[in-house]
């Protein structure tokens, strides 16, 4: 009993029972003894022997209970973890100033009842550039630097989008009109200077019901600007321009004041053209599917890299593609807020 109570560990508690019930253990000895013991000793000694058995079992089962509760008790300890100690600086990723702008642009036309849709980066000559209007030896074809894949046995060959209107007219032909979408995504032009990258970002928009005009185009960018760039006026011009999908064709431009490098936007009296825009050409809805005598509708491109530098005063185009983690930590944003017209944009 000295031995059971003394033990500090399984293994101590278990020679202790080993010691006495063992095979060869003391009290095991004893009981053996009993064969040859006179028959009227024999029953009172294997009385008090299971007595002394029983005590024995039950002080080992408390001991052994105890030494669990013990060994618990001491590894809860030295796992102990203080939620109360403040957060350890941790790395964290950020959101890319034009992933933040696509979020917000798909944010604010959602809540006009658009859709976002995508297209393919690598893209046929015909949606590219056929079906929008622009046949093989039209001169557009040379404005827009377009990098080619090698020609197949066809005679054909695929080429990176050079803009993201070619989901106009896929869209028109995958699904039943009316139309209202937003396309943001990777545009590609063989061009590398300060403001050219080779990969940059559009956001193409198209609408097309019955019965729509241009001023339905003026006023759905309209709210767009003031929207975006979280002002409640802004102000905008359309200039008469040409692109060979529209008719007629606008380019727009939002008043700003320039100070030096620094540029405020929906205030002074300079103008910053920032995007194309026009009514859907007959030729291109033909294209798509529909009958121009029934359909009309409106389309802009807008490119992304441009709105982000704009909104958020980034100076450097090329810094958007470095992946430089300080100019990321400086001018990212926090993943955990999306942006919402009802909670705000932008923080
Ligand atoms: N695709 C034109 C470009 O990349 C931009 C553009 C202009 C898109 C007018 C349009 C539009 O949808 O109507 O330069």
């Amino acid at each position: 009993m000295a031995a059971v109570e003394a033990a500090q560990d399984e293994a101590a508690l278990e020679a202790a029972r080993i010691g006495a019930l063992g095979k060869k253990g003391r009290l095991t000895l004893l009981m053996k003894e009993l064969g040859a013991m006179p028959p009227e000793l024999r029953k009172e000694r294997a009385q008090e022997l299971n007595l002394l058995k029983d005590r024995l079992t039950e002080a080992l089962h408390m001991r052994r209970a105890d030494l669990a509760e013990a060994a618990l008790a001491a590894r809860l300890a030295s796992e102990r973890v203080d939620v109360t100690l403040p957060v350890r600086p941790e790395p964290r990723g950020s959101i890319h100033p034009v992933s933040q702008v696509i979020d917000e642009i798909g944010e604010i036309f959602a809540g006009m009842g658009f859709n976002i849709v995508e297209g393919p980066d690598i893209e046929e000559d015909f949606y590219n550039f056929t079906a929008l209007n622009i046949p093989p030896e039209h001169p557009a074809r040379q404005m827009h630097d377009t990098f080619y894949f090698n020609e197949k046995a066809d005679g054909s060959r695929k080429l990176l989008r050079t803009h993201t209107s070619p989901v106009q007219v896929r869209t028109m032909l995958s699904e039943k009109p009316p139309h209202r979408i937003v396309v943001p995504g990777r545009t590609y032009r063989c061009d590398s200077d300060q403001t050219h990258t080779p990969m940059f970002h559009q956001c193409e928009g198209l609408v097309i019901d019955r019965h729509i005009h241009m001023g339905h185009l003026k006023g759905a960018l309209e709210d767009f600007c003031k929207a975006f760039f979280e002002l409640d006026e802004v102000k905008m011009r359309f200039r008469p321009s040409y692109f060979p999908f529209t008719e007629p064709s606008a380019e727009v431009d939002i008043g700003c004041r320039r100070n030096g490098a620094e540029l405020k936007i929906g205030e002074g009296d300079d103008w910053l053209e920032i995007l194309g825009c026009g009514m859907v050409h007959p030729k291109v809805l033909e294209y798509g599917g529909l009958d121009p005598e029934e359909w009309q509708g409106f389309a802009w491109g807008i490119g992304i890299d441009r709105l982000a530098m704009l909104k958020y005063g980034i100076p450097d185009l090329r810094a958007f593609f470095e992946s430089d983690q300080r100019w990321l930590q400086h001018y990212g944003f926090v993943p955990t807020d999306w942006p919402t017209l009802a909670g705000g944009l932008s923080r």
